[in-house]
């Protein structure tokens, strides 16, 4: 991603540690986190330093290789950060596969990046083809450079259409109760794409006004069936998107594929601490009497699905 000028990714791999762009200071200021041990790594995915399916992915990589000397105590710490992102899980083993097999560990993980910031190229241009002029497009979290690395996956989809010379318009949900949804805008702010923000519950208003014509997410874990989690609010965006006869299209890698499960309800929902809520920027927001659920995802089934974006190609049925 292009920020001021300057070519960044979310993450990369630099002196024996990892550099990580703040994902908690974005979108007020521009701070890098360095992580020079695996523990640093643990927290650094835990505290959404980084985020973000396919980045958690890649942050594991590289997190494999700083715990090279212990293996199987690296693996479990990664394994505990967060539970509903296939990705984290998908690239341990992958990593675990190639240490066993002999294979250099910071050459495996720097592969399995490059690789993932081609797929995700990829899949901007097999989404861009969605994209028709005019169109004006819901996107829900943040599923950009940020969640993927670079490009993203939805945002990837923005990206090429946008290189392409397309016109379009993109509706962003806020997306509480930590502003994802500012992390795209910054990232649609930098690459000139128009956009606003809108807050969460007005997604419905927009979409009955038909100013809506389709939405694009990303995914945190799809199952064989083609259930799939991604950031809370995802499943009611999916059925008001049913109710309004608007498509919606699910992006994503093959590494958030999930084919040990096939329903949505065999997937671990991630529930967050109650500060989340609590405390806005800095700001204490609620009485310290007030209790609160957070669950950080929610599962949307396939029916509400028109088609998954992948790298290799826009599956449009059931994905069994
Ligand atoms: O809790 P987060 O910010 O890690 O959740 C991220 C999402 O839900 C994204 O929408 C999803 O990972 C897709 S990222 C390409």
């Amino acid at each position: 991603m292009k920020i001021n000028g300057k070519d960044y990714r979310c993450l990369w791999f630099e002196d024996d540690a990892i550099k990580f762009i703040d994902q908690r200071k974005l979108p007020y200021r521009f701070e890098v986190f360095t992580a020079k041990t695996v523990d640093d790594c643990v927290f650094a995915i835990k505290e959404m330093v980084v985020r973000g399916a396919p980045a958690i992915g890649a942050a594991a990589v590289y997190g494999m290789v700083l715990g090279v000397n212990d293996v199987e105590e690296t693996m479990w710490k990664l394994r505990g950060t967060r539970p509903t992102a296939y990705d984290l899980f998908y690239a341990i083993d992958y990593m675990v596969d190639k240490i066993n097999s002999g294979e250099d560990p910071l050459e495996s993980a720097h592969k399995y990046v490059e690789d993932l910031v081609q797929r995700c190229r990829r899949i901007g241009e097999n989404g861009s083809r969605l994209i028709k002029e005019g169109m004006r497009i819901l996107t829900h979290c943040n599923a950009g450079a940020l969640a993927t690395v670079d490009y993203g996956t939805a945002l990837s989809v923005f990206r090429v259409a946008h290189e392409q010379g397309k016109k379009f318009f993109v509706y962003v949900d806020e997306t509480r109760p930590r502003c994802q949804g500012f992390l795209t805008s910054w990232e649609l702010y930098h690459e000139g794409i128009p956009h606003t923000v809108i807050v969460d519950n007005a997604a419905g208003f927009f979409m009955k006004n038909k100013e809506v014509d389709m939405v694009v997410t990303g995914a945190d874990r799809i199952t064989r069936s083609g259930d799939f989690a991604n950031k809370i609010g995802t499943y009611e965006k999916a059925v008001l998107a049913k109710e309004n006869d608007i498509p919606f299209y699910v992006a994503a890698p093959v590494s958030t594929f999930d084919n040990n499960i096939y329903s949505g309800d065999e997937i671990e929902i991630e529930e967050r601490e109650r500060t989340e809520l609590a405390v806005f920027n800095g700001k204490t927001i609620m009485p310290s009497w007030m209790k609160v659920r957070n669950p950080a995802f929610d599962v949307t089934p396939a029916r509400y699905v028109t088609g998954y974006i992948t790298e290799k190609g826009v599956i449009k049925k059931k994905i069994e």
